[in-house]
Order: C-alpha cells, then sequence, then structure tokens
C-alpha cells in the first residue's frame, strides 16, 4: 500500500515540478504541494527501503565529494567554429552546399548559443543516472550529484516505453534575475560575488558540496543529441521536440527552421535585437544542418562537425577612466568598492558606476584610480569592468587598498574568517542604520512611500531616526524644521508612515532586515507561522522544517529574536499602531488559481501591479505557454503578444483585470 502512494506521490510531484519549473505553469499551490512533498519524506524516513533513485527527495543535495570523478563520453562532445558577422553565415552555408554538391537549399535549425556551461545527461531505461561536463570533449567530469538538484530537468524520462539510452546535451546557466539575486545573498553572507551568471552557473557545477548547488537556482536548457539506443531521429527540429516531450526545456519560443541562407541571418539580426529581453544571457546562435542524415554526409574537420556553426554577437564593451574608487558600506556591514568612471555608452545605456566586489577581486583586476579600462554590460545590466589597459596607465599610479577603517564610522574594519568581504562589525554605525533604514522603508518591505533614502539620510543625520519604530513617531513639527520640507510634504510624509502600519507578515519579516532573509524566505515564514507571535517563539527546529530554511539561516531568525532591544522593537511598534496581517492563503482572492504574465507599459508600476495580482490570489508566470491563463498587455506589449495570441492565450488589458476583481 504505501509503496503504491510512494509511486504516486512521486509521480505527482514530478508532474508539479514539470509544470513549475519548465512549463512556467504551476498547477496547484506552493502550499498543497509541500504538503505533497512532506508526505513522501515521510513515508521514506518511515520506509527505508523504499526505492528513492529517481524520487524528487533526491534533489537536495548529498554529501561533499573528495573530487569529481573523471568519465569518457560515448561520443565526443564537439566544439563549433565561431564567427563574428552575417556574412560568415553565408560562407558557412557556401561551405555546406559545396560539400554536399547541391544547389538547392538546405534546412538549418538555428537557436541562441546560450552563454552557459555545455552538460551530458545520460538516461538508461529512462533513469537519469549521470552528469558529465564535456570536459575535453573526450573525458568528461562526473557532476552528477550536483545537476541532480536543477529541477527543470527530469529525474525520469515522460515517456511510456523510454529508451534503453539517451544521452541529452544542453547548457545549465542562471537567469539574469537569479543571478542579481544570488551575488546580494553573497554579498551579505560575506561570500565572493560573481561577476556574471555564466561564473556563478560554472562556479556552481564546480562545487564538491552538492547541497550549495541545491541552494543555487540554475536552470538547464536541451539542445543536443549524443548516443542512443532504442531511439531514433531524423532531424534537429525532431530531436528538440521529442526532448520537449520527454520533459527537458528547450528554447522552443526561440528557435527557427530557416529555409534560406537569408532566413538564417535574418535570425540573427532578430535574436541580436531580441537578446536583452530574455531572461538569460546568449552570446550568439547557433546553426545546424536540420536532417541528420546530411550532418552525417557532412561528418567534421578536426573536433567541429562541418553541419553546424556559430555566429556570435558584437559583445557590447567601451572604453573609459576610473575617476575615483569609493567604498561603500551596506546594510550588513560589507565594505563595497565601487569605480567611479567618466560616462560612457555601453549597449544603449549610460554607464558611471561599476562595482569591484571585494579586495580580492581589485587586485586581480589591478584596477587603480586613473586607469583607462574596458567595460562591458554582464547579465547585460550590471557594468563590469573586464581589464585594464596597462599601456595607458599614469606612471604615479598606486594600487587601491581597502580602508583600514570603516569611511562611515571610523571603526576599524575586519575581514572574518572564510570571508572574502571587509566589514565594518559596530553595529551603531551610521552607515548601516541608515541602509537598514532604507531597506524597511522600501517598497517591498514597509513601503513608506514618500519617505525616499535622500529624506532618510537626514533624518538620521539629524536624530529624528535612530531604530525602525521612529518611522512612526515622526512628528509634523520636528519635519518642518527640515530644509525643504514644506505643508505640503511633510502631510505627505505622515500620510505614508501612516497607511505603512498596515501590512502584512510577509513583508514587516522581511523588512526586519534579518541576516539571510530575504523577500521569499520572509514569505516562506509567513506561510507557515501566520502570526509573529508564533514566529518569534519558534525554536530552531521548528524553522529548519520552513521550505529552504537550512540551519544557518535558522540560527540568524533565532538570534535576531532573542535579541531583547529587537524584539522590544517588535512591541514598540504593534503598540505604535502597526497591523501585522496574516498571510491570505491564496484560494480566496478573486485570481485565485488563475496565472498571469504581464507585458508592455500599465498604467500603474509593473511591482504595483504584480502586488495586486498576488494580493487578489493570482500566480505571476514570466513566460507564455499554452498553460497560462491571462496576459495582462499594455502600451508597446512586444513579442509575449504575438505568442500570446498564436497560443490562443486570453489577452486582457489592465481595466479588465481591474474589472475582474
Ligand atoms: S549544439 C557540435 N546548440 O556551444 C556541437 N550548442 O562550441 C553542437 N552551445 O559547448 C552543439 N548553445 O556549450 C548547440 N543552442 C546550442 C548551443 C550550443 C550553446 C554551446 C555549447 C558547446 C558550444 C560549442
Amino acid at each position: 500500500m504505501s509503496k503504491r502512494r510512494h509511486e504516486e506521490l512521486k509521480q505527482l510531484i514530478r508532474r508539479h515540478d514539470h509544470a513549475y519549473h519548465v512549463l512556467d505553469a504551476p498547477e496547484i499551490s506552493d502550499y498543497d504541494y509541500d504538503q505533497l512533498y512532506a508526505e513522501l519524506i515521510q513515508l521514506e524516513k518511515d520506509q527505508p527501503e523504499l526505492d528513492t533513485s529517481d524520487s524528487p527527495t533526491q534533489r537536495v543535495g548529498s554529501k561533499p565529494l573528495d573530487a569529481f570523478v573523471k568519465v569518457q563520453h560515448r561520443l565526443p562532445m564537439l566544439s563549433l567554429q565561431n564567427s563574428y558577422s552575417p556574412e560568415d553565415l553565408l560562407e558557412f552555408d557556401a561551405r555546406v552546399k559545396k560539400f554536399l554538391r547541391r544547389e538547392d537549399n538546405v534546412e538549418y535549425f538555428c537557436e541562441p548559443k546560450f552563454d552557459g556551461l555545455a552538460i551530458e545527461l545520460v538516461y538508461e531505461r529512462g533513469i537519469f543516472v549521470r552528469a558529465l561536463t564535456r570536459g575535453d570533449g573526450i573525458v568528461g567530469e562526473d557532476v552528477t550529484s550536483n545537476i541532480r538538484t536543477i529541477r527543470s530537468i527530469p529525474l525520469r524520462l515522460h515517456a511510456k516505453k523510454p529508451p534503453a539510452l539517451l544521452e541529452v546535451r544542453g547548457e545549465v546557466l542562471m537567469f539574469k534575475k537569479d543571478f542579481a539575486e544570488l551575488n546580494e545573498q553573497q554579498q551579505e553572507n560575506g561570500q565572493a560575488t560573481f561577476a556574471n551568471p555564466r561564473n556563478a552557473a560554472a562556479g556552481t557545477i564546480r562545487q564538491l558540496d552538492s547541497r550549495i548547488a541545491a541552494g543555487r537556482p540554475l536552470r538547464f536548457f536541451a539542445y543536443a543529441l549524443g548516443a542512443a539506443e532504442g531511439a531514433s531521429f531524423q532531424t534537429q527540429e525532431e530531436i528538440g521536440r521529442r526532448f520537449q516531450e520527454y520533459g527537458f526545456p528547450v528554447a522552443s519560443g526561440h528557435s527557427l527552421l530557416a529555409r534560406s541562407p537569408e532566413e538564417v541571418v535574418d535570425f540573427y539580426h532578430r535574436i541580436d535585437q531580441e537578446r536583452h529581453q530574455l531572461p538569460f544571457d546568449i552570446d550568439g546562435i547557433v546553426v545546424k544542418v536540420n536532417s541528420l542524415s546530411l550532418q552525417e554526409d557532412l561528418g567534421l574537420v578536426a573536433r567541429s562537425p562541418r553541419w553546424a556553426t556559430a555566429a556570435k554577437f558584437k559583445p557590447e564593451q567601451a572604453q573609459t577612466v576610473v575617476e575615483q574608487i569609493q567604498v561603500q558600506v551596506g546594510r550588513t556591514g560589507a565594505l563595497t568598492p565601487v569605480a567611479i568612471m567618466t560616462p560612457v555608452r555601453v549597449g544603449g545605456v549610460t554607464v558611471t558606476h561599476a562595482t569591484l566586489h571585494n579586495q580580492e577581486e581589485i587586485q586581480r583586476k589591478d584596477v587603480r584610480v586613473g586607469d583607462t579600462v574596458v567595460i562591458q554590460r554582464a547579465g547585460d545590466v550590471i557594468p563590469e569592468i573586464v581589464s585594464v589597459i596597462a599601456g595607458k596607465r599614469p606612471e604615479d599610479s598606486k594600487p587601491f587598498e581597502m580602508p583600514a577603517h570603516c569611511p562611515a564610522c571610523g571603526s576599524p574594519v575586519r575581514l572574518l574568517e572564510g570571508e572574502v568581504v571587509t566589514r565594518c562589525v559596530n553595529p551603531l554605525c551610521i552607515a548601516v542604520l541608515k541602509e537598514s533604514l532604507k531597506h524597511f522603508a522600501g517598497r517591498r518591505a514597509m513601503n513608506l512611500e514618500k519617505i525616499g533614502d535622500r529624506l532618510i539620510e537626514t533624518l538620521v543625520d539629524e536624530k529624528q531616526l535612530t531604530r525602525y519604530s521612529d518611522f512612526y513617531r515622526l512628528r509634523r513639527e520636528d519635519l518642518l524644521s527640515l530644509d525643504r520640507q514644506g505643508e505640503k510634504s511633510v502631510d505627505n510624509i505622515l500620510k505614508s508612515a501612516e497607511s505603512s502600519k498596515k501590512t502584512t507578515l510577509g513583508r514587516f519579516v522581511f523588512a526586519l532586515g534579518i541576516r539571510f532573509v530575504g523577500e521569499t524566505t520572509a514569505k516562506h515564514l509567513a506561510d507557515h507561522f501566520l502570526t509573529i507571535d508564533r514566529l518569534r517563539e519558534a525554536s530552531e527546529e521548528e524553522l529548519l522544517e520552513v521550505p529552504e530554511i537550512g540551519p544557518k539561516v535558522a540560527k540568524a531568525i533565532r538570534e535576531w529574536f532573542d535579541n531583547p532591544v529587537l524584539r522590544r522593537e517588535i512591541d514598540e511598534m504593534i503598540e505604535l499602531g502597526v497591523e501585522i496581517a496574516a498571510p491570505k492563503r491564496s484560494t480566496d482572492g478573486a485570481l485565485s488559481g488563475k496565472s498571469f504574465v504581464i507585458t508592455g507599459t500599465l498604467p500603474v508600476k509593473r511591482d504595483e501591479a504584480r502586488d495586486f495580482i498576488e494580493k487578489h490570489g493570482g500566480k505571476i508566470l514570466s513566460g507564455v505557454s499554452s498553460k497560462l491563463n491571462y496576459l495582462v498587455a499594455g502600451d508597446d506589449p512586444g513579442s509575449k503578444l504575438d505568442k500570446a495570441e498564436s497560443l490562443g492565450v486570453a489577452v486582457i488589458s489592465w481595466d479588465d483585470l481591474q474589472k475582474m476583481v
């Protein structure tokens, strides 16, 4: 009986993982999912004899390895010849035709060139058994335990009669927004930040401790076939389609079956235009002869196939001069050096600042004031210094050194063991206080709308703000005494303090700025404990029951709530009128059970629109698929609208949405 339930649970969770992580179209609430998952864990704990080899519980990572084992690929993993221009694509087409001795057009399957890490997944009788890196193309490293943690990778193929052997090749990468969040988290934890999503993905796969990989937001896209037994394929397009059926994410919305070289060139230009809108980094396109039998005829030259090529996009780089290196102090006391540069345009925006991450990073690149540097936009958003032009360095320049004292409060700074981030550890540091208050007041925290960063700095300098609860003690006459604050703006400040008092537990917990507790963790805590009273009394063991909370985070939360000064802060805020609502179960809103994607410019801010949908129980998805219920389209909606229309997804306006609730 329990064996049957075990199979059933594994299958259910597999289905929901696929719906959530691959299709981006969840079918049940997070809460219901967690219930299923908890039942599965309990069952496996009670009955250790159950087969867990393909169980979703195996995705959490396991004991660290001593080293990666080297394993030979059944078929070599080839590399591609790179070119940098669309003309090269025409030459490629000419070479293909010449070799095949034909004049009529050849079909090409075109895809983005993912900028991540190539991986081969091996499935035996439908079960995921191994993952290898490319290595030198002949021998790769066995990174199975890390890859198993990636939830968009099926642990069992979706197929009634799976092939005896199937090797799926593809790219492991990180989405740009996940990368930005990870870096923020790394910074908070005192760990090295990554220069770009590619490095973050590669660094994660190289970890010997798969529990680290389990906590990182890796993704996978399948694009090529390795060895196969018991399955055959005719075209590259079919490979993509069948991979999708087996449960893998593929770049389906961004691929093209081109019927002429001109269509290939058009595809190159189109993807070059669209690439900034993609959720992940790409660095070009890959063009493959569609027919596998023609691929065989074409064969190889050296280590590259004659039947495929890559055309890269020109990197968006520019040169400028570092005028200054400023050291900023963050909410956790972390000191971050930032290069202030002569403004320069890269990839359509003007760039003046680039983070230099930490001392180690600066030393590695040896960036100095006065240097001429090459910059580019990493992850297409965050500016990054790629290199220093040695020949243009002023003669009298000196290497940068991290200050020994906090630039904000003057107390000595420390480099804690095992961390690369230098910190000001003075809990009363004025910069730490200012940053904590800004975080508290932030839009996604307590949303003290009319109290911006600049005003917070002034209020701290004027001693009107010394702690969180002071936001709710601000007095009209004190505010009026500030420079440049008239009746009207003072009214607005007081009004926004008043309306911020009505909040939710998730926002409140996030606002507190507890180490390691970001927005998602705060939401999980709120869903689990429902009231601040229950949360603040929770033991470390109880905290560990909450999704995504490990020992380190549980300890940090417990320590925070054990601090008598901070406990009093909470009581005082409540006395001052802060009302903390329990999280709504997503089943009681007017939009509950419905999924939404937003595109184009709405009459309100994006965040506001998202909050509105979530508040009424709707779920926000990032991409359009046939499972999506509604596309909310504003002005200049772009390609999502076309896709929604072609899939028959309902398209509504902001007004329509308002009417629905
Ligand atoms: S197909 C013969 N498709 O490009 C190899 N490769 O230089 C056929 N890559 O290491 C590979 N996106 O990491 C293919 N859509 C895509 C790709 C892709 C990125 C990378 C892959 C490989 C490298 C080849």
